[in-house]
């Protein structure tokens, strides 16, 4: 369910699973794991570029997944993935056509590089389904646009448009081109071009130091909570209120 291909220095990785905009099947976070864990180990890798097939980006976890199997530790495969978003040293490059919703919009604040086809839409539905966000989100967007605008953002989880996103300064460019990816593979070979030695340490600086302490502290703490909403009375009349496609109703849930 994800493809991933290695040109000039460039590692496409395609999460490909069109008939469900995406979603995030169990097994796929240990496959992107290593295909990312890989990357940034292999000495011919100097850019990971990753984009959605079909028209979505992606639309989070599965949702009959998160009933059926819902993850229960810390070192589950969703929050390992996380964690190794966060401590890439290689760019990483995102390409979002269609929806980025959930974990799909999370990852994309470990990326480095975003470009936004101008009908990209990007939800964070955490408090929508009785759960809490996750991927550091809670730190990494409040630091990005203020406490009052996060909290708007992540409460009501209303689809953010590709202009909104570039105006707060979530994505880099809009693009008016069917798709993002050509552009974003432009600027992957423009990477690919500079000194391999500076982007590195230019990322190093960027992102790490007390900063990354802090983002992997916050995945933990988010992780926790998260797992303990997934349980919740709440959690569940929301996702099974999505799977019998109806609204939610949260009248007595805590
Ligand atoms: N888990 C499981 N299946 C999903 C899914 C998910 N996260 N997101 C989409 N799908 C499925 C739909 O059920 C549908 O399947 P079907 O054709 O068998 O009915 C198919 O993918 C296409 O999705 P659809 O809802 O018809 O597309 P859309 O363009 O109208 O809406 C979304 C796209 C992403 C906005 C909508 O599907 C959605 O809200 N998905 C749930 C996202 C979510 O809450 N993820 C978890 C975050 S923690």
């Amino acid at each position: 369910m994800i493809n991933h291909h290695l040109s000039d220095g460039i590692l496409k990785i395609l999460l490909n699973r069109p008939e469900k905009k995406n979603a995030f099947a169990n097994a796929m976070y240990s496959e992107l794991t290593q295909i990312l864990s890989d990357g940034d180990q292999n000495p011919e890798v100097k850019v990971m570029l990753i984009s959605g097939a079909g028209n979505a980006f992606s639309a989070g976890n599965d949702i009959a997944d998160f009933m059926q199997s819902p993850i229960t530790h810390k070192d589950a495969p969703p929050i390992n993935l996380l964690k190794v978003l966060a401590g890439l040293t290689k760019p990483l490059i995102a390409a979002v056509d269609g929806v980025a919703v959930g974990i799909g919009a999370t990852l994309l604040f470990h990326c480095d590089l975003v470009y936004a086809q101008k009908d990209a839409r990007f939800i964070f539905p955490f408090v929508s389904l009785g759960l809490v966000p996750e991927g550091a989100i809670s730190l990494l967007l409040p630091r990005l646009v203020g406490h009052q605008r996060a909290s708007e953002i992540l409460l009501f989880g209303e689809p953010m448009s590709a202009d909104d996103a570039q105006q707060i300064g979530f994505a880099n460019k809009v693009i008016t081109e069917p798709s993002a990816l050509p552009y974003a593979e432009l600027q992957a070979q423009k990477l690919t071009s500079l000194s391999f030695g500076s982007v590195l340490r230019t990322k190093s600086l960027l992102k790490d130091g007390a900063l990354k302490t802090a983002v992997l502290n916050q995945i933990d703490i988010e992780g926790k909570l998260f797992i303990d909403r997934l349980h919740s009375p709440a959690a569940k009349e929301a996702l099974t209120a999505f799977l019998e496609k109806r609204a939610p109703n949260f009248d007595g849930l805590d």
